[in-house]
């Protein structure tokens, strides 16, 4: 800390901001990464009126967004007359990518690899008696050709059940166990042994109805029913034909996926790397969500991603507040936070449309944001709402504006 400070020529104010750890504490982050000088937070919000398979569910979300949590909350409620959101997922199967190199003939090695899998899946098993105790556990293998300008590479994954961990540490041993049985029975030899972050094994979804009559009193009847869901529609076509429309279309769905990703102590640029690579597969980039309109003309939107996410192991249980959400949302499993995450990206995703294709989304942003300005400009207590409306009324909001009516106002 002295030496940060020093360098960066911190004041004495400004280092105390660092050294203000909340709930993590000094000495847990010291144990988590390296070099540490402080922590960093965020607002832990809670998502409201997911109602999911059934169940209510409150939804810990951790952004510095203004505007998501109560996107998210929003559209929860809209979806809740038909009944929320049904979800499901796939097995929580990871995959292990090992790289193969220098076998020679490719068909033999692979042959000589499926010829000997048992063997290859019971090295794989015989360290992580707990995954296996669990019902965990490598199950299968796979095999890939790849062509590449260093040559032909077989690349063997590794297919690993690793039930409620985020199985990173699970798969990356693993492939390092089998990797010298790889090597004895092609003849090659192997580079690289690591999990893949396209978890297209491990997939959640989610699906819910919006009604058109619905959606028209959520415009306050200045719109019909059939137009909002044409106007949704033609937003969700716009994404999914339009790589530079589609970006930001899945931004907005990774808002809410981010959000409760970090809530629960997960790996988020894991999930992120998922998410998009898996947008991608086709080869083309796409949306992460789906629109139609069902034959009572309501709208149906659905969700599919990757996510490789955990209730045990990692910052879930070393970040205080990480076991907190998880107690807050009640989950009883990984692959139940998975659908969970999955429910909140869609609601988040149906809420940007729906205020885009409608309203427009900066009307509620910008009372967010001119709050935040309000405070920034030096509003205190009662002085950062009269800031930020009369900032809105006069459509300029910015600092030097605050100051200005902030002035105007302490006279
Ligand atoms: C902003 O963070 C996210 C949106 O831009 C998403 C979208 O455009 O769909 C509102």
């Amino acid at each position: 800390m002295k030496i940060i400070k020093e360098l960066a020529r911190l004041t004495n104010e400004e280092a105390e901001i660092l050294k203000k750890t909340g709930s993590l504490g000094m000495e847990t982050a010291d144990r988590m990464i390296e070099n540490v000088v402080g922590t960093s937070e965020l607002p832990f919000g809670l998502g409201l009126h997911f109602l999911i398979n059934g169940k209510e569910y409150v939804i810990p979300m951790c952004i510095e967004e203004p505007s998501v949590v109560a996107a998210a909350s929003f559209a929860a409620k809209l979806a809740k007359p038909s009944g929320g959101f049904e979800t499901s997922s796939s097995d929580p199967v990871m995959i292990g990518q090992i790289q193969i190199l220098g076998f020679g003939n490719f068909e033999k090695a692979k042959n000589s690899i499926l010829n000997n899998r048992e063997k290859i899946l019971s090295k794989a098993n015989e360290r992580d008696s707990v995954l296996i105790n669990f019902g965990g556990g490598a199950k299968d293998i796979e095999i890939r050709r790849v062509d590449s300008e260093m040559g032909r590479m077989l690349v063997v994954h590794l297919l690993v059940d690793v039930r409620d961990a985020m199985g990173a540490n699970a798969v990356n041993t693993m492939c390092e166990e089998v990797s010298p049985l790889l090597e004895e029975l092609t003849g090659g030899y192997v580079r690289l042994k690591i999990i893949s972050n396209l978890a297209d094994k491990r997939l959640a979804r989610a699906k819910a109805v919006w009604r058109k009559k619905v959606l028209e009193d959520s415009t306050k009847g200045l719109m019909k029913g059939e137009e909002v869901v044409d106007a949704v529609l033609e937003a969700y076509h716009l994404a999914a034909n339009d790589p530079y429309r589609c970006a930001t279309h899945n931004k907005g769905i990774m808002n809410g996926v981010d959000a409760v990703v970090i809530a629960t102590g997960n790996d988020f640029r894991a999930v992120e790397a998922g998410a998009h690579s898996y947008a991608s597969i086709s080869g083309r980039y796409k949306p992460l969500t789906r629109y139609h309109k069902n034959k009572e003309g309501d709208l149906v939107g659905e969700i599919e991603l990757p996510l490789a996410i955990g209730t045990v192991g990692g910052a879930t249980r070393t970040k205080p507040e990480a076991k907190v959400a998880l107690k807050i949302l009640g989950v009883g499993s990984a692959k139940e936070l998975s659908e969970i995450i999955a429910s909140v990206g869609l609601a988040q995703n149906f809420a940007a449309l729906r205020a885009l294709a409608t309203e427009g989304i900066q009307r509620g942003h910008m009372r967010l944001h001119a709050k935040n300005i309000a405070v920034t400009a030096g509003a205190k207590g009662s002085e950062i709402e009269k800031v930020s409306k009369m900032m809105i009324q006069e459509k300029k909001i910015n600092v030097s504006k605050a100051k200005e009516i902030l002035k105007k106002i302490r006279k």
